[in-house]
């Protein structure tokens, strides 16, 4: 470059720098992202020639449809060990071209490179039209064309479904087994991968409405192998090739123990580099001890240690330090000598009827703690873990506008933005935990180590009782936690169809439920991972704080929330809660047993749309209650 170019670039720049300054941030909080955010790269591309969808894949067990053998959604062992690969769809009939090209890179060099589209289903469930042997075209790299629509005998047109699988069938693997399968995706020409659901007796995958695509494109296809209790477990159906890698290696690091290093599922090694990071004080080992199966935990038994719940805990309402006890309890600790803890003492019944008469009783916590009773504290049983990368994606600026349109608001919901401050003193909009108080992803993951399993990172470099300084987990670990935790699918609407849900969701609107349980937004442009950028999503919140009234109350504020406050929680992924969990348990603290009581137990800004529920005769009840089960 010139001297006279390099000037004129410096002056460019100090002009773009003067210019952004000179717009000021209409916003009380610093965007996450903004226009300016660099972003990972597109996962499609339209050309001249050709669309171009990149996905990434993992290796599975055996085939979507197989119900009996309960071994595909769950990993394989080493599953992240050259078990992911970056694909590519080049679209041509999408601009009047002939046909499709799928190239795909693999991690390490296949044995039966086979390549199946078109699904066929005779006498297997996994049966194709079209099967192939992809040549090799580079370095792990494979193709394969489709000239025709081979199932119904004529050329591709824009439209056509081709479900297509890729096994990963590894030749000589450095750990675990041989030989692999892939996940079924369905492919719309001229439109890209998208959810399915299988049809008729075959079960032939056919595109979900777009209502079903509770999570955008993350949304995953119907389940149709036995094995519920891996739902939440899943890549976003449009996972990037950036992101496979980063997402097994994240996982890797949520089903390990922080104590000894090993890993929470049989057939995988200990992560030797990780072992000895735990305590000395702390709640749980690993992610996955309270999040298992990334759902969320049921209660203990009456008097058994809670190992699942979080006690924060403070030397008054507003969440000051307690002197003794710090932030949160640790129940456990390396010696053997916690510093106190805490299990339900009791259940304390409510009676309460029905509009229509019929009865109802509600269950309330009654805590016992050992060591020190903290004078004020907010239990929290672990949450579910889906679609919370759509949650960061989603702008500041349409959550704000809530905020403010609730401040007019005639039927008393007030809810309001929680503001907080992340690790560099910037003022954020706070979306995570149960009182929105963790800005970001990235900010909560770090906080969990520390606070429940006391490891530093860099982000949190100090632990609750004040000591510690050097971070124990990289900032590449850490990146690769939050990315998985990022990325993991939303599960599809169920039961559209059904004429009950489809009641049930009039009568969710209708009992105002929508005032805070928002259905729907589109994600930010900026966020810098493809598959969450301009996503339409139906979370069902407005990701706002309200006051629920004393019923639902703690005595601990957070931050600016008050100990009555609570952040909407997102309803997608809740009619799942039983397969996942083994059992339901709803609201912060776990105390609902059923949909019902978790409704019941609204007051507050939620006494109104409370009352509009029992009010309902038993029919309605149920039609609104399925609705959410088919979330
Ligand atoms: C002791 C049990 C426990 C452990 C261990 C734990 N969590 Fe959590 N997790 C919780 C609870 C309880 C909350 C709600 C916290 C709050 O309200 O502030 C939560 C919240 C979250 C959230 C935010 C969910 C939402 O909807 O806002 C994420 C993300 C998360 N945890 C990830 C992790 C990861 C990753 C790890 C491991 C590094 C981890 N957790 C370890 C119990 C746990
Ligand atoms: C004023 C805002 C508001 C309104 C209106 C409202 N909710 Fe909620 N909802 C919340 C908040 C906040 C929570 C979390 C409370 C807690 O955990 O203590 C919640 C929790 C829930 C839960 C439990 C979710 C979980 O993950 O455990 C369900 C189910 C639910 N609401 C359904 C409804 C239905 C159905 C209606 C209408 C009849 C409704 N809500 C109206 C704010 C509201």
């Amino acid at each position: 470059m010139t001297k006279q170019a390099i000037s004129l670039l410096t002056l460019a720049l100090a002009f773009a720098t003067t210019a952004a300054a000179a717009a000021p941030n209409p916003l009380p909080v610093v965007p996450l992202f903004e226009a300016t955010t660099k972003l990972e790269p597109a996962t499609t591309e339209d050309t001249p020639d050709a669309l171009i969808t990149r996905f990434a894949d993992r290796a599975r067990d055996r085939h979507a449809r197989e119900a009996k053998f309960h071994s595909y959604d769950h990993y394989l062992s080493f599953y992240w060990e050259e078990r992911t690969m970056a694909v590519e769809i080049v679209d041509r009939v999408a601009k009047g071209g002939k046909d499709i090209t799928v190239n795909y890179t693999t991690l390490a060099p296949l044995g039966a490179p086979e390549f199946r589209a078109f699904f066929r289903g005779v006498n297997t469930v996994a049966e194709y039209h079209f099967n192939y042997s992809a040549p090799l075209i580079g370095s792990n790299r494979y193709t394969a064309t489709l000239r025709h629509n081979v199932t119904e005998k004529r050329p591709l047109q824009p439209g056509d479904r081709i479900e297509m699988e890729i096994s990963q069938f590894l030749k000589a693997p450095k750990n675990g087994r041989k030989n692999y399968y892939g996940t079924t995706v369905l492919y719309v020409v001229g439109k890209g991968i998208v959810p399915w659901e299988g049809r008729g007796e075959l079960l032939d995958s056919f595109p979900l409405p777009e209502k079903a695509w509770l999570g955008g494109l993350t949304t995953l296809p119907y389940q149709y192998s036995a094995e519920p209790q891996h739902r939440f477990k899943q890549m976003a159906g449009n996972i990037a090739p950036v992101s496979a890698q980063p997402f097994m290696l994240g996982r890797r690091l949520h089903h390990t123990d922080f104590g000894n290093g090993s890993h929470s599922e049989k057939g995988n090694p200990a992560f030797d580099e990780q072992r000895g990071k735990l305590g000395p004080q702390f709640v749980a080992q690993s992610c996955v001890a309270c999040h298992v199966n990334n759902g969320r935990a049921l209660p203990p038994a009456l008097g058994k240690p809670m190992y699942q719940t979080v006690v924060k805990v403070g030397a008054d309402a507003k969440g000051t330090a307690h002197p003794n006890l710090g932030g949160a309890l640790q129940p456990q600790s390396a010696d053997g000598t916690p510093e106190a803890g805490a299990s339900i003492a009791s259940w304390q019944s409510i009676e309460g009827k029905y509009a229509d008469g019929t009865p109802f009783t509600l269950r309330k916590l009654v805590y016992a703690f050992t060591g020190e009773t903290p004078p004020h504290f907010s239990a929290r049983l672990t949450p579910q873990l889906v679609g919370l990368g759509l949650l960061e994606a989603i702008d500041e600026a349409d959550v704000l506008a809530l905020a403010e349109a609730n401040r007019k608001r005639a039927d008393g919901v007030r809810g309001r933005a929680h503001i907080v401050k992340d690790e560099h003193g910037k003022a954020r909009l706070g979306r995570f935990g149960y009182k929105a108080g963790q800005p970001s992803v990235r900010h909560q993951v770090a906080g969990a180590l520390n606070s429940d399993m006391s490891v530093t990172t860099s982000v949190f470099p100090k632990l609750d009782d004040g000591t510690g300084s050097k971070p124990e987990l990289s900032d590449t670990d850490l990146a690769n936690l939050t990315r998985y935790i990022s990325t993991l699918g939303v599960s599809a609407r169920r039961d559209l169809d059904d004429a009950d849900a489809q009641r049930g969701e009039q009568l969710f609107a209708k009992a105002n439920c929508t005032a805070c349980h928002t259905p729907g937004f589109t994600t930010s442009r900026h966020h810098p991972l493809a598959e969450l950028r301009a996503q339409k999503v139906q979370p069902f919140t407005d990701l706002l704080l309200h006051d629920m009234g004393p019923g639902l109350a703690d005595n601990l504020g957070e931050h600016d929330a008050t100990g009555a406050e609570w952040r909407t929680p997102p309803l997608w992924s809740l009619g799942l809660t039983a397969g996942v969990s083994g059992g339901e348990a709803y609201l912060h603290d776990g105390r609902a047993r059923t949909l019902e009581e978790a409704i019941l137990w609204h007051g507050g800004e939620g006494e109104q749309a409370k009352e509009a529920f029992r009010a309902m005769p038993a029919a309605e009840r149920a039609a609104l209650v399925k609705f959410l089960k088919s979330l």
